[in-house]
């Protein structure tokens, strides 16, 4: 028998269903409530909201548990590639081989941007923001696509959805080399997806870099483990823009903007420039803990904590074995990951972040593999975002596949003046 939830408001009674989901989450679903008692809800942030139900990702915050499609995040970022788990997250299950062929086959089809495209990053100025290039192009990159406004249909889904897969990685990597004054360098077609970005960002024209595969590993693992995350900001803003049926392009590019914020996808870099704080003032991290403690100037533990999660991230888990296992194997120490550990140590027994259930979440240590690959700061976010573009692609996929679908639009409850008359400018006083 179905379960409701009866709900007692002004002397009337209304009985609400309860939705259960394929891992025994329940929902109450509250889509007749304003019809039937005039009240909507108020979720301050959606905390407790659920904007959809969706196939793709499971997350129990509280054991720690990530799932793409019901397989452990674990055993993916052990045993498949970045590539095949895009495929996974869109269609739904692990590709057979020639799904898979067919898959990066298009990724080199498209690799190339149109070449009118680079008079677009031509008029950046030096310094700007790689997320800033990123969102623009790949909305830019949308301009360059035929029909565009059908999105419904099979064949150009796929084509549209690996051509902005393939295209993020050259959008990104021509962003750094112009930041840099660096000559553009071209995809090479026998490259794979995450050896031809390695390529883009750090040969010359003229002389190629040999890619070390341990590199090129560590950095296809961190693009798997960031592919998908559930209903987080970028991933809703996707959903919420997909929802006017806007293209593609224009949704992943929103999900860019909503990635770049220092507490969502731009966390890796705050790390990052929180270590380098740290060591430049001489401190080992017991000082700065102090002040994240006392809330001094509004400073966190960037890395730490986590909107779902009240436990260990099961992506940091991971990404620190691979960070040990990359700096083994290039014969590399870091400072900066001393300080981290130092951090970390302290934290987790700490009663502050105890109480809290504040754990290493997935920015912590991906920096410091990245700084390890030679890959700027200010790049870090551009690596989430390229990792989370089959997550935003499959949900996107998923609001335009579903026919109930209708346009996100969240109510309020008005706290504003009341109705007043207009005065006119004469007649006002100041402020
Ligand atoms: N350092 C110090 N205190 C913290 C931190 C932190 N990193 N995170 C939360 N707190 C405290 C916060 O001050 C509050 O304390 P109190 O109860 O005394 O007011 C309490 O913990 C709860 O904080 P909250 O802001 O209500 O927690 P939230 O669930 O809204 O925030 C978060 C989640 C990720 C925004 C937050 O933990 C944070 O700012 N972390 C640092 C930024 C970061 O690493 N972000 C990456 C998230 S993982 C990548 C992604 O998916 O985007």
């Amino acid at each position: 028998m179905s379960e409701k939830v009866t709900l007692s408001y002004d002397g009337k009674s209304v009985e609400l269903p309860v939705i259960v989901g394929s891992e025994g989450e329940r929902g109450i679903d509250i889509a007749r409530l304003r019809d039937q008692t005039g009240l909507i809800t108020y979720d301050d942030g959606y905390r407790n909201t659920g904007s959809c139900t969706s196939d793709i990702t499971f997350i129990d915050g509280e054991k720690g548990i990530l799932r793409y499609r019901g397989y452990p995040i674990e055993e993916l970022a052990e045993k498949s590639t970045f590539v095949e788990v895009a495929w996974l997250l869109i269609y739904g299950n692990l590709p057979d081989r020639q799904e898979l062929k067919a898959f990066s086959d298009m990724f080199t089809e498209f690799q190339v941007l149109h070449e009118d495209m680079k008079h677009h990053f031509e008029g950046f100025p030096p310094n700007a923001h790689p997320m800033a290039i990123l969102s623009s192009m790949i909305n830019a990159s949308g301009c360059f696509t035929r029909e565009l406004t059908a999105p419904n249909d099979p064949t150009k889904f796929r084509r549209h959805s690996a051509r902005l897969i393939s295209q993020v990685r050259t959008i990104a990597a021509f962003a750094y080399r112009k930041s840099r004054g660096l000559p553009s360098v071209y995809p090479k077609p026998e490259y794979k997806y995450t050896e031809n970005f390695l390529h883009m960002m750090f040969s010359m024209p003229y002389d190629d870099i040999a890619l070390e595969p341990e590199a090129v590993a560590a950095l296809d693992q961190i693009f798997l483990l960031h592919a998908d995350h559930e209903q987080n900001c970028s991933t809703s803003t996707v959903r919420m823009v997909a929802s006017s049926r806007a293209n593609i392009f224009a949704s992943a590019a929103a999900g860019v903007c909503a990635l770049w914020g220092p507490l969502h996808g731009g966390a890796n870099q705050a790390v990052l420039d929180m270590l380098t704080q740290i060591r430049s003032e001489g401190d080992d991290g017991s000082k700065f803990l102090e002040h994240v403690k006392s809330k001094e100037g509004g400073k966190r533990l960037m890395g730490f904590g986590h909107a779902v999660y009240r436990n260990y991230d099961p992506r940091a888990k991971i990404i620190k074995a691979s960070c040990d296992k990359l700096l083994a194997r290039l014969k590399k120490s870091d400072p900066l990951l001393d300080i981290a550990l130092k951090l970390e140590e302290t934290a987790l027994k700490d009663s502050y972040f105890l109480e809290r259930k504040l754990y290493p979440n997935v920015d912590f240590y991906s920096g410091i593999i990245m700084r390890a690959l030679g890959i700027p700061t200010e790049m870090f976010t551009v690596m989430f975002a390229i990792g989370r573009m089959p997550g935003w692609i499959a949900n996107f996929k998923e609001v335009m596949d579903d026919p109930k679908s209708r346009i996100y639009r969240p109510r309020q409850v008005y706290t504003g003046p009341t109705i007043r008359n207009y005065v006119p400018l004469e007649k006002r006083s100041a402020h």
